[in-house]
């Protein structure tokens, strides 16, 4: 029997009682069984960069301990690599591991957009930029999936921070909300078909996401065509009945006896519509079925090529944000001493805090690391520096470092952020590194100035007051259980940096476009920026930053060239595509990865537009002095924006800018498109302006029909006064045609809308 006919006969036999428990889990991390009628209980557990799974013994609320599990790169870390390739086999690689586990789905990926560097959860996230964190997004899912496993695609939606995460309305515009908070998870949702999706625990616009029948329905599966189950974040349900209605079909973990009886109650009393509860029932059946397809055995946990993974994928993963005077790769010959300076090298931070926290199955520590990569006699020298409970400064660790320092070739000083700076559950109040750890840094650059950095932290911290010290920063974001490992390869050579900031680096907190407004208050949000979040609105303001979104040095340098574009196709018929190609060519000595970035910009628009967004990228591999080609395709949705008005995507005519290059702010070749397209149409009705319907060919050609000319062939009444027109030519025509003297009668423009209505149908 196939799943569909499966999922129908078990609905039939099912008593109300067992539908509505089947809404439900059964305990904290599993679905409802049916016994009677062999339908089992699946199991699902986090996270999005490791598996969290509770061992059976467990206290079952969450809280405790879970079983060794490899941990991959946080998502901020991965988010880094721009690499999907990467992406999916890690997704891979937790899929393995959840089926080895018993685990049926995993609760990952997290593809919210990072709003602002304060949230909380930024490690959890990808990216400040949809594209990136839908095409990430959608490879996680795919290698998780790959496994017979089902992701979790979440906090769908506008879930941004965690200060009264459980409570708090995001007050966000619609069009913000399809260009931004919802263009990820249109990506991966279409591309990728993830099993499930969890909702948000915050309103959106005033209604909990989990009782958002726009984003849960509409949206979700009525416009991009969803069909797996939803489930709510762990909690966010509130009222099980309207949640339902609104197309939540699981809750967890579960309000077993409260929610069950709500459901029953309301079929019974006719409040909800049993056909309802049929659907979501038949998405939980749908679920388990495809959770239960596989006859092969589980896979055993290879623990040693995770591991090996996990390093390759952190190596990927860091962003050489800086490199001075070629300081890095670390070059020591015989006899040299590296002073290794910081806590962090020896009590590496790797992971982030929370739902999401794993418990590896082993971990690298970046000094052991250090030492073992570098040729015979060359010392690696430590001191710790700092502690890192505390932000106060010890004189005694800072004097010990600073002596170190002054004895060294070279020091390289590990950096970051404490686990208590940053965790799910709530948000920073600030971007800074500690106070012992800059105090520190300036006196270690005093004593020695080749000084490296390598940084460990989940979401974006403030360099401008202290990175003049430093003449090479590696940020290593928090990059797993082999991050330490990683940050070796990197900074001897034997692995090149290619990751690229998924985030821009900000001069100061203060520069964000959300500052005005986050985290809001009093239980509301507002979404002031609009879609000018990220490099958006850095770009749009003109400001400057740290480092840009994108940006990311290697070791070696690339050269771009050549760059055509050819179009094909039709907006009007659907099928326009832009094609965009370039050479790109390894210019420097050694073999290296660089991410090629397409930015487009509409020069003219009708509605405010960022100065570049990002609508492509690849990630190219080369040898020195090879060359690839890239190229890119870009459809009709690359170049539009979401009209509130058309209540669709929009793609006005004329000219598009389109530019590769290295970074936002790093654009190597531009070139222009001209893009044409039917005028976007107007509703001209009595509250259409004097100048939309001027703007409209028909509506401009019946106006002056019925205003009439005067002997010399000059337009009657207000077409005829242009300085008249540049003061009231934004008035509705109803409006102008209570002003006598303008030609504009009522019964005239009663005339006109008759007139055009006709036209249109
Ligand atoms: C988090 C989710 C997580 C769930 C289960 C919630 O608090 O927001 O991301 O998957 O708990 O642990």
């Amino acid at each position: 029997m196939n799943s569909r006919s499966k999922v129908s006969s078990l609905l039939g036999q099912l008593t109300l009682e067992e539908k509505a428990s089947l809404c439900l889990g059964s305990d904290f991390w599993h679905t409802a069984p049916v016994e009677r009628l062999g339908i089992p209980a699946i199991m699902v557990s986090d996270g999005p960069h490791g598996l969290r799974r509770q061992p059976d013994e467990a206290d079952h609320v969450g809280i405790s301990g879970s079983v060794p599990a490899t941990c991959f790169p946080t998502a901020c870390a991965l988010a880094s690599s721009w690499n999907p390739e990467l992406v999916r086999r890690v997704g891979a690689a937790l899929g393995r591991e959840a089926r080895a586990q018993g685990v049926a789905v995993v609760l990952g990926p997290g593809i919210n957009i990072k709003r602002s560097p304060l949230c909380g959860r930024n490690f959890e996230y990808f990216s400040e930029d949809p594209l990136l964190s839908g095409v990430l997004g959608a490879a996680m899912i795919d290698g998780v999936q790959s496994q017979g496993v089902g992701a979790s695609l979440k906090h769908y939606a506008a879930n941004n921070q965690e200060t009264d995460r459980l409570r708090v309305s995001a007050e966000v515009d619609e069009r913000t909300l399809r260009e931004l908070y919802l263009a990820g998870f249109e990506r991966a949702v279409t591309q990728a078909r993830p099993w499930t999706v969890m909702c948000a625990y915050n309103k959106v616009n005033g209604v909990y996401a989990s009782e958002h029948a726009w984003l849960l329905t509409t949206v979700l599966r009525e416009e991009w065509g969803f069909d797996g189950l939803v489930v709510s974040d762990w909690g966010a349900v509130h009222d099980r009945v309207a949640a339902l209605a609104a197309g939540l079909d699981l809750e967890m973990p579960p309000n077993r006896g409260l929610s069950d009886a709500a459901i029953i109650t309301a079929v019974r009393t006719g409040q909800l519509d049993e056909r309802v509860l049929d659907t979501a029932v038949a998405r939980v059946l749908g679920l388990v079925d495809r959770a239960t397809a596989s006859t092969e055995p589980p896979p055993v946990l290879d623990a040693d090529a995770h591991h090996a993974l996990a390093r390759a994928a952190a190596t990927e993963c860091a962003v050489l944000l800086k490199n001075e005077d070629r300081l890095l790769p670390l070059r020591p010959t015989a006899g040299d001493r590296i002073a290794v300076i910081g806590e962090f090298a020896r009590t590496p931070r790797y992971q982030g805090a929370g739902s999401s926290q794993v418990n590896p199955t082993r971990v690298d520590v970046a000094l052991d690391e250090l030492r073992s990569a570098v040729p015979d006699q060359v010392e690696v020298a430590f001191a710790a520096g700092y502690g890192i409970d505390t932000t106060d400064h010890d004189d005694e660790l800072a004097a010990e470092a600073v002596a170190l320092a002054e004895q060294a070739e070279v020091v390289v000083a590990f950096l970051g952020l404490p686990a208590a700076d940053e965790s799910e559950g709530f948000d920073r109040t600030h971007m800074n590194l500690p106070a012992n750890q800059t105090v520190l840094l300036a006196r270690l650059a005093d004593a020695n100035p080749n000084l490296a950095v390598v940084l460990a932290n989940g979401s974006a911290v403030r360099l401008s007051d202290w990175e003049q010290h430093a003449k090479a920063v590696l940020e290593c974001w928090l990059s797993g259980q082999a991050a330490g490992g990683a940050a070796a390869d990197l900074l001897v050579g034997a692995a090149n940096p290619s990751g690229r900031l998924a985030e821009t680096l900000p001069l100061r907190l203060e520069d964000t476009p959300s500052y005005l407004n986050f985290p809001g208050e009093a239980g509301h949000v507002r979404y002031g920026e609009g879609i000018f979040v990220g490099y958006r609105g850095y770009d749009k303001l003109d400001c400057q930053v740290s480092y840009p979104f994108g940006h990311g040095l290697s070791y070696t340098s690339f050269g771009y060239a050549d760059l055509t574009t050819n179009l094909t196709g039709h907006h009007q018929d659907g099928d326009l595509v832009v094609e965009v190609a370039c050479r790109v060519t390894n210019t420097g000595d050694r073999r290296g990865k660089e991410v090629v970035q397409l930015y487009v910009r509409d020069p003219e628009a009708s509605v405010a537009r960022p100065v570049r967004e990002l609508k492509a990228f690849a990630k190219v591999d080369l040898d020195p002095g090879q060359t690839t080609m890239v190229e890119f395709a870009l459809t009709a949705r690359d170049l539009s924006y979401w009209s509130t008005r058309l209540n669709d995507w929009a793609l006005e005519a004329g000219e598009f800018e389109l530019a590769v290059g290295a970074s936002s702010r790093d654009l190597r070749l531009t070139t222009t498109v001209d893009i044409a397209a039917p005028a976007l149409p107007v509703r001209l009705d009595g509250m259409a302006t004097l100048q939309e319907w001027l703007a409209d060919p028909t509506g401009s050609a019946l106006l002056h029909k019925a205003v009439g000319t005067d002997e010399t062939g000059r337009p009657k009444g207000i077409l005829g006064n242009q300085e008249l027109m540049v003061v009231i030519g934004n008035f509705p025509i109803s409006s102008l045609a209570a002003l006598p003297g303008f030609g504009l009668s009522h019964s005239v423009v009663h005339a006109l809308i008759d007139q055009v209505s006709a036209r249109d149908g």
